[in-house]
């Protein structure tokens, strides 16, 4: 790139030539989270993806984030500025394996989250994200069995909350399994009136000491809800970006890795992403992201099931 390049004026140009929309997650460098024309969880990425009449879709997210787009408006083009930006949960499903487990389980209805390759998602009843699990678990029959794949700290989290047993795939994230209890005590005792958030992709041991657990969106909620002046966030620490935006008040922590910092807890996949490579996705509509049709048309059903069963 020329760097007499004006990388943010650019942008701004290319997104009007290009009807694109700029769609980006919570966890994203806050130079993208200021330009980007919608900021969410991977709900309301998914609804704004649907919805949108933009001729291209701009995703500053994850790949799975970016599919999930292509999935619901396959007429768009859909880019991604780093297509490496994978996901540790991904990688930890591999289709084939996936499609051999629930073949072993036919009395089982696949629950998946959002965080899965569009080929598992293929082999999917029904997805969800961490803000919708807990009201669509709670519409399924009793007697029904479920499988979760494949985080198995949310999997986990969401059989204790609903009381139901959940066969689980064993995958997890990289960035959520980083927090240190040991570390997070001493942040607590350090600052005993602030309460905890955390994301349900922790292991039990970190929700077990969080005063709030749910998705990006709901910690961000209750960010701004609490009457407390400082505030743990146990999740990737861009978030706190936008809470600092909305709250510039209060004192906003990110939970601590065993090293005693939250450096170590950012999501080196989100990180692939910069201002300079949303630039030239814009400019060149590369990289692209392309699906198979049959994968697409069979990972579609779940996702609309999804969207059919979300409060
Ligand atoms: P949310 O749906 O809560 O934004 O989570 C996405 C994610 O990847 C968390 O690690
Ligand atoms: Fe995947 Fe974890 Fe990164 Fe979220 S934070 S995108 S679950 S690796």
């Amino acid at each position: 790139i020329d760097p007499s390049i004006d990388i943010e004026a650019e942008i701004h140009r290319l997104r009007h030539e290009r009807n694109a929309v700029i769609l980006a997650h919570y966890y994203q460098d806050p130079h993208i989270q200021d330009i980007a024309d919608f900021v969410g969880d991977s709900l309301d990425l998914s609804r704004k993806a649907a919805a949108t009449d933009a001729d291209v879709i701009a995703f500053c997210g994850v790949r799975f984030m970016a599919e999930v787009a292509k999935i619901l408006s396959p007429e768009k083009t859909v880019v991604l500025p780093d297509m490496r930006a994978g996901c540790s949960l991904e990688d930890s499903c591999p289709p084939q394996e996936f499609a051999a487990f629930r073949r072993a389980h036919p009395d089982h209805l696949a629950l998946t989250y959002i965080n899965c390759s569009a080929a598992v998602k293929a082999e999917t009843d029904i997805i969800v994200t961490s803000s919708n699990a807990e009201a669509i678990i709670n519409q399924i029959p009793l007697d029904q069995k479920i499988l979760f794949a494949p985080d198995r700290h949310l999997g986990a989290y969401l059989a204790r909350k609903s009381g139901r047993d959940m066969l689980l795939w064993p995958g997890s994230c990289i960035v959520h399994e980083r927090f240190s209890e040991r570390e997070l005590i001493k942040l607590q005792a350090a600052h005993s009136d602030a309460p905890v958030a955390a994301h349900p992709e922790c292991p039990a041991h970190i929700l077990e000491l969080a005063d709030h657990v749910g998705s990006t969106s709901s910690i961000l909620t209750f960010a701004s809800d609490s009457p407390a002046q400082t505030i743990i966030v146990a999740t990737e620490p861009h978030i706190i970006h936008q809470m600092q935006k909305a709250q510039p008040d209060k004192t906003f922590i990110g939970a601590p890795g065993a090293d005693g910092n939250c450096n170590c807890n950012m999501c080196p996949f989100m990180g692939m992403n910069s201002m300079e490579k949303l630039y030239v996705a814009l400019r060149d509509l590369e990289p692209q992201i392309h699906l198979d049709e049959d994968v697409r048309k069979r990972a579609l059903r779940p996702l609309q099931k999804m969207l059919e069963m979300s409060p």
